[in-house]
Parts: structure tokens; sequence; C-alpha cells
């Protein structure tokens, strides 16, 4: 984006005891050359940064967090060190290489997008953000970050982490989301004039260290000389957020089967939440919830003698709704039959399956001691 001279002028700030005049995205970079942090997927300094792991990096942090996607991230270059490779993969394969991730569209997506890239365009991604857009998975935030971070494009995504320094920075006083244009707009002029990469990782790197939620450590941060919130004294005030809808709580009850080592299980509907994920039989998740209801929904088992009630419930939170299981447990002779649509599967071997978290949950719970 190209400043104004109003927004150019304002964007200049005298870098404390130098006496010379550096603007904020000058400031910003030499922080980050001393102060950022070192991560798997990030090259060194004059390394040139390749693109399967930024996007691959990019993908797994959207909603997860850093310290989360580290182990994710190296198995996942070291099975498949290319995009071809992964595109060669199985979506099976990659749904179980990403359970404990959460929001499993996004593995979906993924192995999409890597047979895409392969098929379509060789195996080498697109250097704009507009051919970046047109993957499967790449939203604007994910293109933009790839395009500065891999390919260099003056371009500036804003997560979080940038949406709170920034607001911070400038004092933007609208409501998030309707403040998101503005505060893109002021996020741009901490573009350097080069390495736009690294000033966008340098705004995540300071908002994930210094500029955080809670308590930000103001007196480290290389912008606070002129940062307006600070001067106002009402830094943790923002972003200013409208008070977030959550949706209502379902509940539901799951079943627990055990056949000696091994555990009753089917595959969930490819489309929809947890698409092509494991889970244990259940009942629908209703706000509308009756526990009688839910019960019938048991699977059918001839050689069952009966279901046990687990003391307490798991609960587990989505993005639109809160969810509480309650969870029974049953056993049945050896050779029993999965009824139609399930099988068996080896308990010892479950962390190798597609299983979402709250199936983990619920598999605890049913096999655990009370
Ligand atoms: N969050 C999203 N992308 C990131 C990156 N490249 N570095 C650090 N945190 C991030």
């Amino acid at each position: 984006m190209i400043l104004t001279g109003a927004a150019a002028q304002r964007n200049k700030v005298t870098a404390s005891g130098s006496g010379k005049s550096a603007t904020r995205a000058d400031l910003l970079l030499a922080w980050y050359d001393r102060h950022r942090r070192v991560l798997p997927w990030r090259a060194a300094p004059f390394e040139t940064a390749d693109p399967y792991r930024v996007w691959l990096s990019e993908i797994m942090l959207q909603q997860t967090t850093v310290k989360a996607v580290g182990p994710y991230f190296l198995k996942f270059v070291a099975r498949w060190p290319t995009v071809t490779d992964m595109a060669a993969a199985s979506l099976d394969d990659v749904l179980r290489m990403w359970a404990g991730l959460g929001y499993y569209s996004r593995a979906r997506n993924l192995h999409a997008c890597a047979v895409t890239v392969a098929r379509e365009h060789g195996g080498v991604f697109p250097g704009t953000e507009e051919g970046l857009r047109a993957l499967p998975g790449i939203g604007l935030y994910t293109a933009a970050a790839i395009a500065a971070i891999a390919f260099g494009r003056q371009t500036m995504p804003v997560d979080g982490n940038i949406e709170r320094v920034v607001s911070r920075l400038f004092a933007v006083d609208d409501e998030l989301p309707k403040a998101k244009p503005q505060i893109q707009q002021l996020a741009a002029t901490l573009l350097g004039s080069s390495r736009a990469g690294d000033s966008a990782q340098a705004l995540m790197d300071l908002g994930a260290t210094i500029c955080t939620p809670k308590k930000p450590a103001c007196a480290l941060c290389p912008l606070n000389g002129d940062c307006a919130a600070r001067i106002r004294g009402d830094q943790e005030t923002f972003p200013r957020k409208a008070p977030k809808k959550t949706g209502a709580l379902r509940r539901g009850a799951a079943f627990v089967v055990t056949r000696g080592d091994e555990l009753l299980v089917r595959t969930r509907p490819a489309k929809g939440l947890l698409g092509g994920m494991l889970e244990v039989p259940g009942s629908d998740w209703l706000v509308a919830h009756d526990e009688t209801v839910a019960r019938a929904q048991a699977p059918v088992l001839k050689s069952l003698s009966g279901w046990r009630r687990k003391t307490g419930t798991v609960t587990h939170v989505f993005t639109h709704f809160p969810l509480e299981l309650s969870v029974y447990v049953g056993k049945v002779p050896p050779r029993t039959r999965a009824p139609e649509g399930m099988r068996w599967v080896d308990i010892a071997t479950l962390d190798d399956e597609a299983l979402p978290n709250v199936m983990r949950k619920v598999i605890a719970h049913g096999l655990g001691e009370t």
C-alpha cells in the first residue's frame, strides 16, 4: 500500500537515543533481527523460505497455538518433505497425522491443496496472493502470509496478534469485527520497503511475546515511544470487541463398547463437523436433549449384557457450541460381530487413528476406573 504524505509522516518516529528519524517499520525490523523466535518452519536469517513449509505452518497455525503446532509440523515434514510427497499420500493418512490438532476441515483442505499444487502447478506454489487464494483452504489471511513470508510480496497478513498490536499502537476505538478494514490499513503502514515477511513475523512475535493480551511488557517494546494506547494508559482494553455469541449447549450420549482389547468405532460422514474422523457410536447432539431418547440410540449388540453409565460427563467446546456427553460402557464376548457400519479397532493403536480430541476424552472417560 502506498502511504499518503500525512500517513508517511505519522509513521516517522524517533529512535530513542539515536537522534535520527526511523520509521516504525525500521524499528520493528531491528527488533526482529535481535529477538525473533526460532520456530521450526522459519527460514534462518538470509535463508530462502520454502513455500511448502510456510504454507503447511500457516494452515496448522490457523486456530492453533505455536506450541501445539511445533511437533505436528516436524512430524509432517519428516513424513512428507515436499508438497508432491503429501499429494501422493491418502486423505486418511493425512487425517491420521492431523488427529489432535482440531478443526479437521483444515486437514481435508490441506490434502486437496497439495493435490492441486502437484497436479495443476507442477508441484510449485503460485507466488501471488491471487494465485494462492484460488487453492483449497487458503483464505485472505493465509494467502497474504504465504505471499509475504515465502515470496516477499508487499502485503501484511493480519492475525489476532497483529490486530492487538495495531489496535493498541493506533488506539483503534472501533470494535472488532467492524474495525478490521481500518486495522488492515494501519498494519500495512508497518511494512518495511523490503522484507515484508519479516515485518509480518516481527508483528506476530511482538504480539506473542511483548504486546500480550494481559500485562503487556511495554517497557521492552520497540514501538513504545509512540504507542497511542500506552500514552493513554489503557492498552489492555484493546482490541475492542463486540461481545461473542456462543451457541447453546448441546448434549448427547456416547457408547464405549469393548471386546477384549478392542473398541467399537465408526467413521463420521465425510462432510460436516469432524467429517471423516473416527468416533465411538453415539446419539445425536441436541439442545433439546432427552437422556432416554439418547440412550435408545445405543448400538444393538446381541451379546451385550447391559450398559453402565459412567459418573460425570465429558465436555468439549467447539467453535459454535459447547457439548456435554454422558458416557455408557458395555462389554461383549470375543467374536461378537460389529453392527453394520461399525468396526473393531485395537485400543493399543488408537493413537494412530484419526480420532478427534472430543473422542479421545470420551474414550479415556469410558475406559477409566470410575
Ligand atoms: N502465527 C501464524 N503464522 C505465524 C508465523 N509465521 N510465525 C509465528 N506465528 C504465527
